[in-house]
């Protein structure tokens, strides 16, 4: 199925690259262009750029690269002419779909998405719609999750039945032994017979980036042990890649450039019902890598709110280091001990919750001021000693004079200690852990990065430059092909000059966007959208170009010379000293069209 060229032409034409991602990935000015973190692959410097000139994408750090098709193919999963249609419908342009190509929707859409898509339907409809699901249903009631709620999380019930889901998977004629790999079925050790795993649970659907559901946590209705029975590992769900209630969440996070962190299921959708649609969890394990870099993808703000318990403390403590590397604005709220958010607004409210631990949260230092503080005796002096070096040792992490000094005066004030030999000391520590190398370096600002190739051959450099002016200019294109027609030493510029050519030959104008498009292949359109990326002057002069061909052709002559010298070697070795001499000859007269063209 091929959607209509114009069409392709008409929706990209109409929408703005960089109003696109944005709502994906936070951007930020910088020159020509924009720059973030790149949706693709875990890093803490901005290297994926959009140029809104040009409109396409290119990231430095992982190499991918196209137009606003390309980045929702990756982005959403979907295919090419899905990416068209979905992006039509949002500015109001209609693009057919044939049956056909539903159609081949259906049978690619593996069977074990499609099987947890429809068992977080039964589940939810077992849960709201039947007499199995009335305890359940009371509990959640008694626990204050509104049937709205319930709803928008897909929350569920598993009855208490060894065959629900078994029976149900194979009526819907799936194979049964996928559901057994993710930990959704289980074999009878002695007779191998499939069956549950999950029975008379409340089920908390999880899903991937993508709003598909990948696991499940499945809660008991009362005390009984274990509280939680969740998805293991498995090929479709990597719990440490995810946060409970992402998708759901991610347009509020995008828009209020905020984010909260919470630990587990209940506490994002009992926030939720409070008005908090910016939350997610990370599921009771401490915060990873992937987990931060995806928290700080759309927002600058973070609050972690964790539970007040011991642990809940210690994975605070986690988080902020995690999260450090970002340099986002992290806040940590904090309630009465013992309380989580979600029985803190069962007993205080949703108001409550929002002003008073959400809108008091404090900052990273302060926060941790009051709990070193907690842990000792103020009235002791040997204690308050060390409670000033230690918070010293804190402030001397910090990257920024501004908050150093805030603090530096705030610990001055309230120990009433001149804030001069505060700040010698504080100066001193610094310079003991700067010289052992336990600081990082001062930063104010991140730099993006639009560079990662170490420098590049000549001769590369100078193929590089020919290909962007190449895309920039048909006329010249051609020209260029005249010359040296697809004679790129580099196998990939090469073949990229080959398809440049061919594009204009077929009539398509300089664009782009609608060259990496019909290149439709990963490799090239990473190098042809970095190249684009690449800063030309404007006008390239003839000057420029030949200057190029010269270097590029070069470097053909030195490879042949190259070449030659290891056929006379060979010659040599062969005792075939006639032979050797003839390539020697051939050898000198190649080295007199050296620095001649
Ligand atoms: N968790 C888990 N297995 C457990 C306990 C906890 O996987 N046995 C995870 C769940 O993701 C849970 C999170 O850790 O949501 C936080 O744990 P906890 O605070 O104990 O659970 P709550 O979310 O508060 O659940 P509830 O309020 O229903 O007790
Ligand atoms: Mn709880």
């Amino acid at each position: 199925m091929r959607v209509d060229e114009a069409l392709i032409e008409k929706v990209k034409a109409s929408v703005d690259i960089v109003d696109v991602i944005s709502e994906y990935v936070q951007l930020k000015k910088q020159g020509r262009n924009y720059f973030g973190l790149c949706p693709f692959h875990s890093e803490k410097t901005p290297s994926f750029s959009v140029s809104p000139e040009k409109q396409i994408f290119h990231c430095f750090g992982c190499g991918i690269g196209g137009n606003v098709y390309t980045f929702l193919m990756e982005m959403e999963g979907y295919t090419f002419p899905e990416a068209v249609s979905h992006l039509g419908e949002k500015i109001g342009i209609h693009v057919p779909r044939t049956e056909q190509e539903n159609i081949r929707r259906e049978a690619k859409a593996e069977p074990l998405y499609r099987g947890m898509e429809l068992l977080t339907k039964l589940y939810h409809y077992l849960l709201m719609k039947t007499s199995y699901g009335k305890a359940a249903r009371e509990y959640l009631d008694k626990r204050g999750f509104t049937a709205q709620t319930i709803e928008k999380y897909q929350i569920g019930y598993a009855p208490d039945s060894w065959d629900t889901a078994t029976r149900f998977l194979k009526r819907r004629g799936l194979p049964l032994e996928p559901f057994v790999s993710i930990g959704i079925l289980a074999t009878r050790g002695f007779d191998g017979k499939i069956f549950d795993c999950f029975r008379n649970r409340v089920m908390f659907p999880i899903t991937d980036m993508k709003g598909r559901t990948v696991a499940f946590g499945g809660r008991v209705l009362d005390d009984s042990k274990p509280k939680y029975l969740n998805s293991p590992e498995s090929n479709i769900f990597h719990k440490g890649k995810l946060l409970f209630g992402y998708p759901v969440a991610r347009p509020a996070i995008k828009k209020k450039n905020e984010v909260v962190l919470f630990e587990g299921y209940a506490d994002v959708i009992k926030a939720y019902q409070a008005g908090v649609d910016n939350g997610v969890a990370s599921m009771g394990t401490s915060l990873t890598e992937e987990q931060a870099g995806l928290l700080t993808r759309n927002a600058e703000k973070i609050i972690v709110c964790y539970d007040s318990d011991d642990a809940g403390v210690e994975a605070t403590f986690r988080a902020i280091d995690m999260l450090k590397p970002y340099h986002r604005s992290v806040r940590i709220a904090r309630m009465p001990k013992g309380l989580d958010p979600d029985e803190y607004i069962e007993r205080y409210g949703d108001d409550a919750f929002r002003h008073n631990v959400l809108g008091a949260s404090a900052t990273v230092m302060a926060f941790k001021m009051q709990y070193f503080r907690q842990k000792r005796n103020m009235n002791d002096e040997g204690d308050r000693l060390k409670y000033i070096e230690t918070i010293l040792h804190e402030i001397s992490e910090l990257p920024q004079a501004v908050e150093r000094d805030h603090y530096l005066r705030q610990l001055a004030e309230e120990f009433s200690i001149s804030l001069d030999a505060l700040k010698q000391q504080q100066y001193q520590i610094y310079r003991q852990r700067k010289s052992k190398g336990e600081l990082g370096k001062e930063t104010t600002e991140i730099r993006p990065v639009t560079q990662t190739r170490p420098l590049l051959p000549a001769y590369q450099m100078a193929e590089r430059e020919l290909l962007a002016y190449m895309m920039h200019d048909s006329e010249l294109a051609f020209a260029i092909r005249e010359k040296i027609g697809a004679e790129f030493y580099t196998d990939l510029y090469g073949a990229l000059a080959a398809h440049l050519y061919a594009y204009y030959e077929d009539g398509w104008p300089p664009d782009i966007a609608s060259f990496l498009q019909k290149l439709n292949d990963p490799q090239l359109q990473s190098v042809a959208s970095e190249i684009a990326m690449m800063e030309i002057t404007d006008q390239a002069t003839d000057k420029v170009i030949d200057d190029c061909i010269k270097v590029i052709r070069q470097h053909g002559l030195e490879e042949r010379i190259r070449q030659k010298e290891r056929e006379r070697k060979e010659a040599e070795r062969a005792n075939d000293f006639e032979k050797a001499t003839k390539i020697l000859a051939e050898i000198i007269s190649l080295k007199k069209g050296l620095g001649r063209n």
